[in-house]
């Protein structure tokens, strides 16, 4: 017996859905991602097991849990990045606004614009600060005016005041922090739908940090965010929900194993959590 969901008809030229700028922040939470007994493996070694999780439209969703649990595995499987390592295998199911994300007719490219991502190194491109967040409307042919949509980019990630008088530099001379909302500007001038955030500020300091998580605050209305994090205190500031992850020792296998513990408000999470694994993991007496 499955409890898998019944797989709805995909029409032939199934799409993603395009980011619905009608919906009003005080619209009711729906789903923007459910997974269905998530797995993936890498190599034939089973990475992380039957994780089934709802993503809420434009809240910020914290991912917790020791290293090696699987998070960003589980984080990779929103914009299909895990199709790019060759060894890995999804099983179960993701869906994405009512459509199965891993329907061969879906697009991973339309993908990963309608779900953007930032990773925990910045990574802006070699090119200049206006063409790191022009690059993403260029390519995709948005044939919005570019100068606008470059410095509302910037705007929104908090940058523009920094960088107005120096939009022809390299991106690269930047500070850290400056790269990583650069990344961000990046990220958002293709308007996309959701930002997965993978350990951003893990290379920033305090006061960048602080920047960072300000602006996810601030776009949250408009953009569904997942963010993994080693940062409790990050989790408990920014998240409405936290996701707590950890790894056990499959008895059959040998092998170290990603779990979903629990899933909660993060209140929740961090004041009066359900499992042990979980509030030993908060209080700091774990992992
Ligand atoms: N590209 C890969 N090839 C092979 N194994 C991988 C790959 N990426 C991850 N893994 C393995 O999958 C498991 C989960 O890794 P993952 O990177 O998702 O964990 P994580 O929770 O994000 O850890 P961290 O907090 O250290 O970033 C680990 O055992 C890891 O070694
Ligand atoms: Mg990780």
């Amino acid at each position: 017996m499955t409890d898998l969901p019944t797989r709805p008809t995909i029409p032939a030229n199934t799409g993603v859905p395009a980011n619905t700028a009608e919906r009003t922040p005080s619209q009711p939470s729906s789903e923007v991602f459910r997974t269905s007994n998530l797995s993936v493996s890498y190599g034939g070694v089973r990475a992380i097991a039957d994780v089934s999780i709802d993503i809420r439209d434009r809240e910020i969703t914290a991912f917790i849990g020791p290293s090696g649990c699987g998070k960003s595995t589980v984080l990779r499987c929103f914009n299909r990045m895990n199709d790019l390592i060759p060894t890995a295998t999804v099983d179960g199911s993701v869906w994405y606004h009512g459509v199965d994300l891993y329907d061969p007719q879906v697009d991973p490219v339309a993908v990963r614009r309608r779900i953007g991502m930032v990773f925990q190194k910045p990574n802006p491109f070699p090119k200049s600060i206006y063409d790191n967040v022009a690059y993403g409307p260029r390519v995709g042919g948005m044939k919005a005016d570019l100068d606008e949509v470059v410095e509302s980019s910037l705007i929104r990630a908090g940058l523009w005041d920094e960088v107005k008088d120096r939009l022809q530099e390299s991106a690269t001379g930047m500070s850290g922090g400056q790269q990583q909302r650069l990344c961000i500007a990046r990220a958002i001038a293709v308007n996309p739908d959701v930002l997965l955030m993978d350990e951003p500020c893990s290379a920033l300091d305090p006061i960048a940090t602080g920047r960072i998580e300000e602006l996810m605050k601030e776009i949250q209305n408009d953009y569904t965010i997942v963010i993994v994090t080693h940062n409790m205190q990050q989790a408990a500031r920014v998240s409405d929900r936290t996701a707590f992850f950890t790894a056990e020792l499959d008895e059959g296998t040998g092998q170290r194993r990603g779990r979903l513990v629990e899933y909660a408000d993060t209140v929740t999470i961090f004041s009066d959590p359900e499992d042990d694994r979980t509030e030993a993991y908060v209080t700091g007496r774990f992992g």
